[in-house]
């Protein structure tokens, strides 16, 4: 059975991103796939130090909850990120978790150790969701990047992406009712295997 594990990096419970992200895991789940959401607001996460700890175990020295969110970024079989733009970028939740995630850039980058198949014999795949109240046609560009980088380090391909400028205040998603269809079939896209 195909896993997906989905980060809610919003602050806002309910609001635009976390709407898409329920939406692209009910539509995993209709086909089948065990879905997870995890709230990275609701985590203790500390930054990380840049202290090497990690340099040559692949294992963070700081223990809060970043443990076990490694441990389902390990082995997870897709993985979708859901965070709005704040400023530019993503949520600070979710660059805290990212950040954190240096030790599994020592793991994969130094120790050659490399996790690319999900338990279906698949590649791993990873889905970014994001809003932002702008419209600006570079809106995604730099926290693209950002994720681009997270999910590479996970060894998660960048396989697809829902990103909808012009959307700002609370719940505003529910209004673009094609955004939550997308993130429904997005989702049903993640359980497929291959
Ligand atoms: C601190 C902060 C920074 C923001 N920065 C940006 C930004 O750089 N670009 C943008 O388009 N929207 C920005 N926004 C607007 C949010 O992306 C927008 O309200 C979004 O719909 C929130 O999504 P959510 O309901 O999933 O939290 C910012 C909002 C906040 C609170």
């Amino acid at each position: 059975m195909i896993t997906v594990l989905g980060l809610a990096g919003s602050p806002r419970r309910n609001g635009n991103t976390d709407l898409l992200l329920e939406q692209s895991l009910a539509g995993a789940a209709s086909l089948g796939a065990r879905t997870e959401k995890v709230v990275l607001g609701d985590l203790a996460i500390h930054p990380c130090r840049h202290c090497d700890g990690c340099i040559e175990t692949g294992i963070c020295v700081i223990k809060d909850d970043m443990q076990s969110l490694h441990a389902k970024l390990r082995t997870a079989d897709r993985l979708v990120l859901a965070s709005p733009l704040f400023f530019m970028s993503v949520t600070a939740q979710a660059k805290l978790a990212i950040d954190r995630c240096q030790a599994l850039w020592a793991e994969k980058y130094l120790l050659n150790i490399r996790r690319t198949l999900a338990s279906d014999g698949s590649r791993r795949r990873g889905l970014f969701l994001s809003v932002g109240g702008l419209r600006r046609t570079d809106l995604f560009d730099p926290a693209r990047a950002t994720v681009r980088a997270f999910f590479a380090t996970c060894d998660v391909a960048y396989a697809d992406e829902l990103l909808f400028p012009g959307i700002d205040s609370k719940g505003a998603i529910k209004e673009h009712l094609a955004a939550l269809q997308d993130a429904f079939t997005a989702g049903c896209r993640l359980a497929v295997s291959g």
